[in-house]
């Protein structure tokens, strides 16, 4: 088949790209880099069934694919929130450009979205059939708001124009080429612990998180995809963990004398979001299989080697409590 991954170079895009290669696709990957990376996609440089084009989504573009996985968009705060207006229009112009391809050339497409069109949830855990609880005119809002808008695009042009969509609403997830400086809980950590300085944890760190690793994202995309349900569908590992026993397990795995140091909690941390994977479980057959200590081992080295710092996570440490 012949698939278009919009935000290819990105985290979850490049993992996505080499799975579809790896099965045999041709993919094109279109990103404008803003915190995508070429090396990323590197390896397949020069591979006859790959192609990476420099573009920007807000601008149209015209293509032959059977598929489309729209992932362009950036993603976490720091990133989002430097040029909220471009956010937006990203979500929304962009989003329109790759409905408007879908429809035209009659290719499946499937929209990222996020946990964070729950907001700040009222109900937990959160089923795909809660609407939410988001400031339509907050800091956040370019990118919650936004996604929210793409998912009603999406299925406006599923409604009137028959695209043949799906939509995953993606909750946190972690792996390998997460960017260093994105300020995620689980980066900051390693880095910190990678660098020796004391790991920050806001309030008591007893608030809680869930984190999936990047290849079980990446296998619940392929499923929705190639099944025969809309969505959207929550994807997500439904494990939940303290922030201190993550900064725990961090600090064992890296660097046991590294401390920890306790900061006011900021006064938007978002309270516990957790998903509900019922209907990905019964509709996809899917749920997370890789334990949160081998994920963080794969990312630690992943992290190691980009940062330059030597050494080895030893066996015992691997079984972590997380
Ligand atoms: N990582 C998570 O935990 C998470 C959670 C929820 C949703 N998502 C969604 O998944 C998708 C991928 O996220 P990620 O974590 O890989 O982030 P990322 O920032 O690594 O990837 C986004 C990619 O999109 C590209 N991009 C941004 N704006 C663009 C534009 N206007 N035109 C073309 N390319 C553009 C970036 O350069 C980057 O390569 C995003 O849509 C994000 O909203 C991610």
């Amino acid at each position: 088949m012949r698939i278009l991954v919009t935000g290819g170079a990105g985290f979850i895009g490049s993992h996505l790209i080499d799975r579809l290669m790896m099965e045999g696709n041709e993919v094109i990957c279109l990103d404008n880099f803003y915190t995508g990376r070429k090396h990323n996609v590197l390896k397949w440089i020069g591979h006859p069934y790959f192609e990476l084009i420099r573009h920007d989504v807000t601008e149209p573009i015209r293509l032959e694919v059977d598929q489309i996985y729209h992932l362009a968009c950036p993603a976490s705060p720091v990133h989002y929130q430097y040029n909220p207006v471009k956010t937006i229009k990203t979500n929304v112009i962009g989003t329109l450009n790759m409905l408007g391809l879908a429809k035209r050339i009659k290719a499946r497409f499937l929209l990222a979205s996020t946990s964070e069109v729950y907001g700040d949830p009222e109900v937990h855990p959160q089923a795909e059939e809660y609407w939410g609880n988001v400031n339509p005119i907050g800091i956040r809002s370019c990118y919650d708001e936004g996604k929210r808008v793409a998912e009603t695009l999406t299925f406006d042009y599923h409604r009137q124009n028959d695209v043949d969509i799906r939509v995953v609403r993606i909750f946190n997830t972690y792996g390998p080429r997460m960017l260093e400086n994105d300020g995620r809980v689980v980066s900051n950590f390693i880095v910190q612990a990678l660098k020796g300085v004391p790991l920050t944890v806001y309030g008591n760190g007893a608030q809680t998180r869930s984190f999936c690793y990047v290849s079980d994202l990446v296998d619940g995309f392929i499923r929705l995809m190639n099944s025969n349900h809309t969505g959207p569908i929550n994807l997500g590992n439904p494990e939940e963990y303290t922030i201190l026993e993550l900064a725990q397990t961090i600090q064992r795995m890296v660097n046991p004398d590294v401390d920890i140091r306790f900061e006011p909690l900021p006064q938007d941390d978002p309270r516990r979001r957790r998903p509900d994977i019922t209907k990905a479980q019964k509709l996809l057959d899917w749920q997370p299989t890789v334990p949160v200590s081998e994920g963080l081992r794969l990312t630690i080295e992943d992290f190691r080697s980009r940062l330059g710092v030597p050494g080895t996570i030893s066996n015992t440490d691997r079984v972590g409590s997380v």
